[in-house]
């Protein structure tokens, strides 16, 4: 499966609408995004520090929301809301929501709600997080939304987690996936979909590997190397 990074965060600002455009454009399976809490809104972005995406300065959350509208995300784009995003993709392509900020558990799972309501299947929509208490907050929320637990490093713990949150999968981390983890993973049931694979010998590897899917910048370059393959295309 093919994951766009934030869109296709190699080739446009990332995190905005032109991102995930072009993430649709290349054929992706899916798209993942980051979402902080600003006001109430659900704001598309990965940093609580604006500086590096955006024309602003400091902590987000000492902007309101209309002020971060304002700025420039890159190449004139703005913040997108998750609204916007979710309008953007119209049940084209699945997505992962990425819960970074605190309190974005609750209004995230309203989202899904308004999403399944517009005709999303559960099946297309999958939250993950390394902050596993939104995810149990997800998850008490909500009793069939799909999950997948952010690891940090191959221990036991991640798996234990997941096995807590009724996850669907382990999204773990290029620098640390080996074969004995996509093995246990599998023996568990729970896909494998490792970030941030870039590079050709990596996709290729990852390939050999088993996994279910990668989060990628360029995601052509993943495309393009399964041509000819049938792979999945939406969560499982
Ligand atoms: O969800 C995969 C990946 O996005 C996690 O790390 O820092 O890029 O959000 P990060
Ligand atoms: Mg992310």
């Amino acid at each position: 499966m093919c994951i766009g990074h934030r869109g296709a965060m190699g080739y446009a600002p990332e995190n905005t609408l032109a991102s995930f455009q072009l993430a649709l454009d290349m054929g992706v399976h899916a798209v993942e995004l980051d979402v902080h809490l600003v006001d109430g809104q659900l704001v598309v972005i990965h940093d609580d520090q604006l500086e590096r995406t955006t024309s602003g300065s400091g902590s987000m959350q000492d902007h309101s929301f209309e002020e971060l509208r304002r700025l420039d995300a890159g190449s004139g784009e703005h913040i997108p809301t998750l609204g916007e995003v979710v309008q953007l993709l119209d049940q084209r392509v699945g997505l992962n929501i990425e819960l970074k900020g605190p309190g974005t558990a609750g209004p995230v799972v309203e989202q899904v709600r308004n999403m399944r309501a517009a005709g999303w299947r559960d099946d297309q929509i999958l939250l993950s997080s390394f902050n596993h208490q939104l995810l149990r907050q997800a998850r008490e929320l909500d009793s069939t939304v799909k999950i997948g637990a952010l690891i940090s490093n191959a221990s036991e713990a991640g798996f234990k987690m997941a096995r807590s949150l009724q996850a669907i999968s382990i999204n773990a981390g290029l620098s640390f996936v080996d074969q004995d983890l996509v093995d246990e993973a599998h023996a568990n049931n729970l896909r494998v979909y490792i970030f941030t694979v870039n590079e050709s010998a990596d996709i290729q590897r990852m390939r050999e590997l088993g996994v279910d899917g990668v989060f990628c910048d360029y995601p052509d370059r993943v495309l393009a190397d399964q041509a000819g393959s049938m792979l999945p295309s939406d969560w499982r």
